[in-house]
Order: structure tokens, then sequence, then C-alpha cells
């Protein structure tokens, strides 16, 4: 039986789950592969603290160069993260003719459009399949299972730390602090958890999931970002009211000349699909034009359920080197000489229906006042809603939707509401998506 050598590069969470994947199920894999994977060295700076798996020690080395100038390995699985020295790393495992498989969502963000030319240049493959949900098989999704489709839309729960606290928040009432330590002590969150709550880490994998679904260059400081941590108990209650459940969601719509491409705070009707995806799962609801719609929903971190997604870009690259080929399916689904810049609709152009909640003085005229702004700006109210006077004064929560409005006019009517005497506090706004669905 024939053998594939492999390197890991990070011997974190993830990496001691691919060891544990390989030793577990290594003979099943080796039965569907009809080739034997050995994994023959594994590079950490830390080489001494025990893991969950133990390896023998002529395996594991501090030197990376040691994986990436082997010139038995035939596979480099980077889960080291970060920027540097991983993109280095990658860039000679691939001078080196070997494949990479990675799971730096981060770094294919940032930088995709370096690594994939230079996988294709140097004729190897790069699997990115736990960059993007996790365990969830999106990226082979949309470049495999969907290629005929124009895709039409995306939306996705791409961050499960948001989602966890979102979730918790919701259900159990309690506050985001307190639920930002608990999501920590389980582990979901990045180590800094600025990247989850504030929408970069999401971000990060919509930038990766355009590229795919449109094959087209993104640049990720381009996209619109707005993460969770000004979220309150209040609007989550109002949005209860509302009908809505709050989620981080990732948007993504074709438009006839660009693409709508955004993360913030979203409403959307607490019976849809993606409001019931609780706790720390990811999902996407997809729309292409053939297909119509197609929802995936599982694990979008934690050890095994990523190692899961590294052993399939494995497997599908040992079976192209069993072959003989390489490259069959395209990094960014197209030929690299053929992908352009993506042409993103400018965040002030969108459309869509808003919450606004005022904090406004409880007087006569209040509310002529505010709606005459919205009015004169085009944006028509769809309900109202004033609960409760705060005894000896003070501000109450005026909330409001709308109809569909356009971003830049809602910007202009509260940048002109927010300075009237009568609101007393910066206003609210969360985007509510509920015509799309
Ligand atoms: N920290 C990420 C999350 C997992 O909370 O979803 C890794 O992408």
């Amino acid at each position: 039986m024939k053998t594939i050598s492999l390197g890991l590069i990070g011997f974190g969470t993830i990496g001691s789950g691919v060891v544990k994947l390989l030793q577990d199920s290594g003979a099943l894999i080796e039965k569907r592969l009809g080739a034997r994977l050995v994994l023959k060295k594994i590079a950490d700076l830390d080489i001494k603290t025990p893991r969950v798996v133990s390896v023998k020690k002529n395996v594991l080395t501090t030197d990376a160069q040691a994986v990436l100038n082997d010139p038995d390995i035939g596979i480099v699985i980077e889960l080291m993260g970060g920027y540097e020295p991983a993109r280095s790393f990658i860039l000679r495992a691939m001078k080196n003719g070997k494949h990479v498989v990675t799971a730096n969502k981060a770094l294919l963000a940032t930088h995709g459009d370096e690594i994939f030319r230079a996988a294709e240049k140097a004729g190897v493959n790069i699997g990115f399949e736990a960059s993007v949900g996790g365990t969830i098989p999106v990226i082979k999704t949309l470049k495999e299972s969907l290629v005929a489709n124009r895709i039409k839309s995306i939306f996705g729960i791409l961050n499960g730390t948001s989602n966890y606290i979102m979730t918790k928040m919701t259900d159990e009432g309690k506050p985001f602090d307190e639920v930002l330590k608990e999501a920590q002590a389980l582990g979901f969150a990045e180590a800094d958890p600025t990247f989850d709550i504030e929408g970069v880490d999401a971000a990060h994998k919509l930038a990766i999931t355009l590229s795919l679904a449109y094959g087209k260059r993104v640049k990720f400081d381009d996209l619109y970002r707005e993460g969770i941590s000004e979220i309150s108990q209040q609007d989550i209650e109002f949005a209860r009211e509302l009908g809505y459940r709050i989620k981080l969601l990732a948007i993504a719509i074709r438009h006839d000349n660009n693409v709508e491409a955004r993360l913030h705070p979203t409403m959307i009707p607490h019976d849809h699909l993606l409001a019931s995806v609780g706790s720390n799962f990811n999902a996407f609801h997809i729309t292409g034009d053939a297909s119509d719609s197609v929802f995936l929903y599982g694990q979008g971190a934690g050890m095994m359920p990523t190692a899961s997604a590294v052993m399939s870009d494995v497997v599908d690259i040992s079976r192209e080197m069993l072959k003989g080929v390489s490259g069959l399916v395209p990094a960014r689904s197209l030929r690299e000489a053929i992908i352009e810049d993506i042409k993103l609709m400018p965040f002030d152009e969108i459309e869509t229906n808003y919450y606004f909640r005022f904090s406004a003085v409880d007087q006569p005229g209040v509310l002529s006042k505010i709606s005459g702004i919205l009015g004169k700006n085009n944006i028509s109210i769809a309900s109202v809603i004033q609960k409760g006077r705060k005894q000896g004064g003070g501000a109450v929560p005026v909330v409001m939707t709308t109809h569909r409005a356009k971003e830049r006019d809602v910007r202009c009517a509260l940048g002109e509401i927010d300075q009237l005497d009568i609101v007393q506090a910066k206003t609210v706004l969360i985007r509510i998506e509920d015509h799309t669905f």
C-alpha cells in the first residue's frame, strides 16, 4: 500500500485533534483512501507540555524548517495560526512543492491573494475547509456542489462565540460581560476576544466565503463590519416583542452589477431556521439560482470538528496525489489568471429594514419631531412602541421599525435626530432582514 507523509506545524488544540483523528480513524481513512497517511513530523515551539494525544518523541521538533524541507513530506498542515511566520512557512512549503492544508482564516482573508497565486504557480493544492465554519463543509459546497449556480445570497452565523453570547443573553437574560466570561472559560473565544465580539473573526470568514461564492478577489478592509458589544438586554427584549431574534449575521447578496456584503447584528424572524441556530453553532443559508435554498449547520470550532475538516482536505489532496494530478478544483473556484476584484456595493447604498431605539424625553410632540425627520429622509415607519413614563421625567425608549430604507438616508436622519434636545442618548440602530428571507 502506498504511503503519503504529512507534516504538521502547530501542535495546539486543532493540531492535537488531527493527531487524534489519525490515531483513532487512521484505518478507516486508509480504507477510504487506499493509501496510508503517516504523520512524519510535528513542529511546535512547545514540544514539552503534555497533549491529549501522545506521539513518539522522534516525530516532534521545534524546527518548522525540518517539516518544510523534508523531501518525503507531501502535505504540510499549518495549524499555528496568526500572520507570521505562518505566511512564510506556507509560501516556503509551496516553493518546495508541498501541498498545504490550513485553518488560518485571518491569514487567508488578508493575504489569500498572495497564497492562492503562489499555490497555482507552484502547481500545488491549498486546502482550507477548516478556515470557515469549522467542521461545516461550506468551502466544498461552494466550490464543488454548487459549481453550476450563480449564488444569489448567503446569510451566515460565522462566529460561535458571538452566537453563544447572543443565545445566552436572549434565552437566559444574562448580561453580556458574564456570558463572554463563560464563553472564554469554555474555550470558544479567540485568544483576543475582540476578534470574536467585534466581528473581525466572522468578517475574515465572510471575506473567504465571498471570494469563493463569486470567484473574486476581496479586500478584507472593504467589508462593512460591526460586532455585538453594543447589544443590550433592552434591544433583545424589544426584538422579541417584534417577533425577531438578534444574530451576528454575515450577509452577501448578489445584485446585477455588484455584491452587497456586510456583517452586523441583525434582527431576523424568530421562526427562521437561522434564528434557531443556538449556542456556539455556525450555519449558512445559501441560495443558488438553480439549487434554491441550501442550509448548512454544525460546529464552527473545537478540536475534533475542526480536525475533521482538516482531514477532509488532506484526503482530497491525497486522492489527487495518488492519481498523479493536482489542482483539479482551483482554490478560488476559478483559475487565478481570470480572477478579478469584487465590485462591492457601497455601504451607503444598501437598502434594508431598520430598528431604531431613541432615548427621548417623554413630552408632547416628540414623536412628530422624530417622524418628521424620518419622513423628510424618505424613511417610512412600519411600527412604533413607546412604553412607560419615567417618574420625574427623563428619557424613555421609543422604538420604531421602518419599511425598506437606504443606509445613507438612515444615517442622515439619525445624525439630525441625535442633535435634538429631546433626544438624550445616541440612537440605537439594528438592521432587520426579513424581506430577503
Ligand atoms: N473563535 C471562533 C468562534 C472559532 O468563536 O467561532 C474559530 O474560528
